[in-house]
């Protein structure tokens, strides 16, 4: 079997922590399969794939639409919609994405593949409109369509093709079968981690110290942190409300850890905005700015407490997963996909949605409560290798995998079946 996926971006953000836990489980459960990579940005993701050595080809998204709003921006129609979105005739982008498209054709008619897997909204759509109608196309969904219309119109038109979609929660299939209605197959795929590499190696604090420009904390100090993209749902402002409702008795600090990694236009933080939200909350030097970290696990592992604070529903939240896997208790917004990974009060602290009330008092807990740490941090832990270990993708992506194979394959026989039988009365009429 000869698979083809495509990814927008070359950075590595969650989205492409699974496409890579995808190519490395698959990879090695069915060593004769064909798996490569296209990449519509060039980034440390390429050399990623490599390391796995499964080849990575480029094809550089036009700049524009690179920079077209993927993950949600602070409009609420996203530049897809302000700038006439994808189809719009006669705009630049229209005919940067016509070109692009066919180029896409090219290199899939070179490639053969016998399946295309799109991962991230662009992606879905144009490999939806590239893809041979005999290969089939699995869209990794990541995101929530529903809150996307414009790019769920979009979707919904590319699907005029029969779509095969993997969600990365419930909540995430049940919105793309609101969306998509029957013109999809749509299932549940839980992402899962390497529980090698998000593991405890032993406290680190002195290295988080350090990575923030913050002089080393006194022993005992516990760290907590936010660990996330800068998109602008991911909760920095929440988080630092809930900090401004801690007191600066308490041992604790307080880091942000992550960067705007994603290029699209209007759907990042700042981090000058958010320093300047630090000084108008007097929190200096309680909190340090880590920048976006190529080994998550060394600063996950390093904290005490694993903070997930997403103003919007989360469709999944690796970051929950991640800091159980290392054994760090975790607090996390009770909402959308997040809420399906853990069980309050046991394997990690719920709170509800855009309240820093409750998210200050859950952190508050875990500071002066080492009891209530270790319990969730084992109890995390237990949950993260039952649930959420990644060997458990080998199996559930090769078999949709073949079975889509058989599907087509099925289906390719019967449309054969019918044409020899079309054939066989005319001679007979004949
Ligand atoms: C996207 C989602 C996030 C999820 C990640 C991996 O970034 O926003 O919730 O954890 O993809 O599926």
């Amino acid at each position: 079997m000869k698979i083809l996926f495509l990814n927008p971006v070359g950075t590595i953000g969650g989205a492409e922590m699974c496409l890579l836990d995808v190519l490395a489980t698959v990879g090695s459960a069915r060593p004769n399969w064909q798996l490569s990579v296209v990449l519509g940005d060039d980034g440390p993701l390429r050399e990623a794939v490599e390391a796995l050595g499964f080849s990575c080809a480029l094809l550089l998204l036009p700049r524009g639409l690179a920079r077209m709003g993927d993950s949600g921006s602070r409009e609420t129609g996203s530049r897809w919609s302000r700038g006439g979105v994808l189809a719009a005739r006669g705009s630049v982008a229209a005919l940067a994405t016509a070109a692009y498209l066919s180029r896409l054709r090219r290199l899939i008619r070179a490639e053969t593949p016998d399946l295309i897997q799109t991962n991230g909204m662009k992606a879905h759509v144009l490999g939806a409109w590239a893809a041979p109608r005999a290969v089939p196309v699995v869209w990794h969904l990541h995101d929530y369509l529903g809150s996307r219309p414009v790019m769920a119109r979009l979707l919904r038109n590319s699907a005029g093709r029969r779509v095969n979609a993997v969600a990365v929660s419930q909540s995430v299939a049940a919105d793309a079968l609101r969306t998509l209605g029957d013109r999809a197959s749509v299932q549940t795929i839980y992402n899962a981690v390497d529980l090698e590499r998000f593991a405890f190696k032993g406290e680190d604090g002195a290295w988080l110290d350090a990575a923030a420009g913050m002089p080393p904390a006194a022993p005992g100090t516990i760290r907590v942190g936010l660990v996330a993209t800068f998109a602008v749902w991911k909760g920095h402002h929440l988080f630092l409300d809930a900090i401004a409702r801690i007191s600066d008795k308490l041992p604790c600090r307080f880091y942000i850890i992550g960067g705007p990694i994603y290029r699209s236009r209007g759907s990042q933080v700042e981090r000058d905005e958010l320093e300047e939200r630090v000084n108008v909350l007097g929190l200096g030097g309680r909190i340090g700015f880590v920048g976006h970290q190529a080994d998550p696990a060394r600063a996950i592992g390093a904290l005490d407490v694993v903070v997930h604070a997403s103003t919007r529903p989360e469709p999944f939240g690796r970051v929950i997963v991640e800091g159980m896997a290392c054994g760090r208790a975790v607090v996390a917004i009770q909402d959308g996909g997040a809420a399906e990974l853990f069980v309050n009060e046991v394997t990690a602290l719920g709170c509800p949605p855009r309240d820093a009330e409750s998210l200050g008092q859950a952190i508050r807990r875990l500071v002066v409560d080492p009891d209530l740490r270790r319990r969730l941090g084992l109890a995390g832990l237990e949950s993260a290798r039952q649930r959420f270990d990644r060997h458990r993708l080998a199996e559930q992506w090769s078999r949709l995998y073949e079975s889509i194979g058989m599907d087509q394959r099925a289906e390719a026989a019967n449309a054969l079946g019918q044409a020899n039988q079309a054939r066989g009365n005319e001679r007979s009429e004949a």
